[in-house]
């Protein structure tokens, strides 16, 4: 599937109240690294509940180049049979990310403790992003890049380490990309390899490690960090892997049922992992009814069914250090800010300025377009909430699929209907959408 062949634009509009009760696709982080390390395991993988989105399919197609075995048994059901830790083969052609820079970050991770040479590449969006912060740490495992565009931008050609060396790697970036591309390379490396996070970020790769059989270490690091130390050169074994449902996925709905007057919507099996929950706690600082319900485990994560309803929303301040448990939450935040009364001042969104887009522009040209007060200082977007968004606006997505939802949310609440130029690129993380909000009442036409 390519997005970009052809734009669908798409417009929502006010209608009555949504409810109803959902499950949105499985998260897309855990559908990622499923595939990575069942591709590096020994054994049979079995994965339940995979998204089945544009990204995870090109990470799929990847490691079906690297040499794995990927099938898909039956509906979010796949099996992967590993080729070990060090053991990918030398694919004929380049490998194609689309959309997706966690597959290829981390992809690139798995690859540099391998003695083989890949051309990593990805679709207009992705070529545009950074990957000097993931290759200058894999150069010092050993990895060389052979060749990439101006500005550390894909196409790039990456030589494996024949003998990778462990590192200790204190990360530039709160990203959990960077980290996971690390320690994916220290599987390789004989000793331990560290990396060290001033601020924690999603650490599924970290427990998914652990599950396939590796061992790794996890210390408090500062006030907010961590350090995570990784013994080198295990044999991962094949492990069964259970994905729970998307909460960055989730967020699209759980704002709409909040925004849309008279609304109760259900979202069930929500993953509930701290480091991804930022956006509840603000929802809930902002006076959002979000009643948490059936809180169980599931797979290894704690995941609950979220009640959501609407209510009175007040602006508040959203401190920096919450950014990275939260970070791909603030342009539908900024939307649901629109809908409260004051001040929303999200602080610290540097990362946002690297994502699918420019999602700090991206995400206050969307709200200006529709007549909310939106401004950028530094790296803070201030939302001047009036409780109401004129809507009327047609939002460029520039090919971001949380642009996309987050607009098409705002327009289901906003006076005047709200446009996009091109919803096609949903289908990367959210395959279903429109289906999905049509079910609980939306227009989107
Ligand atoms: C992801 C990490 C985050 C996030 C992305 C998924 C992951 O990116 O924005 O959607 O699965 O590791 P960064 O590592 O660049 O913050």
């Amino acid at each position: 599937m390519n997005p970009a062949a052809q734009a669908i634009p798409l417009t929502s509009r006010r209608k009555g109240p949504l409810a109803g009760r959902v499950r949105v696709p499985g998260d897309k982080s855990i559908s990622q690294r499923s595939l990575i390390l069942g591709a590096l395991a020994v054994g049979e993988t079995r994965i339940a509940g995979m998204l089945e989105g544009g990204d995870v399919i090109s990470t799929a197609n990847a490691m079906k180049a690297l040499g794995a075995t990927v099938e898909r048994v039956g509906e979010g059901a796949w099996r992967v049979l590993g080729v070990g830790v060090g053991g990918f083969a030398e694919p004929a052609a380049p490998l194609d990310f689309g959309n997706s820079a966690t597959g290829c970050r981390l992809a690139m991770g798995a690859v540099a403790g391998c003695p083989i040479t890949v051309t990593f590449d990805g679709d207009a969006s992705l070529r545009t992003r950074p990957m000097r912060r993931i290759l200058d740490p894999l150069e010092k495992m050993g990895a060389r890049t052979l060749e990439i565009r101006e500005g550390g931008r894909l196409p790039a050609v990456v030589q494996g380490a024949r003998d990778p060396i462990p590192i200790e790697y204190e990360a530039p970036v709160p990203s959990a990309q960077l980290k996971s591309a690390v320690l994916l390379a220290g599987l390789a490396a004989p000793g331990t390899t560290t990396v060290i996070e001033k601020e924690a970020t999603r650490d599924h790769t970290e427990k998914m490690l652990k599950h396939f059989g590796a061992s790794v270490r996890v210390s408090p690091y500062g006030d907010h960090g961590r350090r995570i130390v990784l013994d080198g050169q295990p044999e991962l074994e094949a492990a069964p892997v259970v994905v729970p449902a998307d909460p960055s996925s989730a967020a699209f709905p759980l704002a709409a049922a909040l925004i849309v007057p008279g609304s109760e919507v259900v979202l069930e099996g929500v993953m509930m992992n701290p480091l991804r929950t930022g956006l509840l706690t603000t929802l809930k600082e902002m006076g959002a009814a979000i009643e948490l319900v059936a809180k169980r485990n599931e797979g290894g994560e704690e995941v609950a069914d979220l009640r959501v309803t609407p209510g009175a929303l007040k602006g508040v301040d959203v401190p920096a250090e919450r950014a990275p448990t939260m970070i791909d939450e603030y342009p539908i935040l900024a939307a649901i800010a629109a809908f409260a009364e004051g001040e929303t001042r999200m602080r610290g969104l540097k990362e946002l300025r690297v994502k699918e887009s420019d999602r700090l522009e991206g995400t206050a040209a969307l709200l200006r377009v529709n007549g909310v007060e939106a401004e950028i200082v530094d790296d803070d977007l201030i939302v001047r909430g009036k409780g109401r968004a004129a809507g009327g606006g047609v939002v460029t997505t520039h090919m971001d699929h949380r642009i996309a939802m987050s607009a098409l949310v705002m327009g289901l609440a906003s006076e005047q209907p709200v446009g996009v130029d091109d919803s096609a690129f949903i289908a990367t993380s959210f395959p279903g959408f429109v289906e999905l909000m049509r079910s609980l009442g939306a227009d989107l036409t």
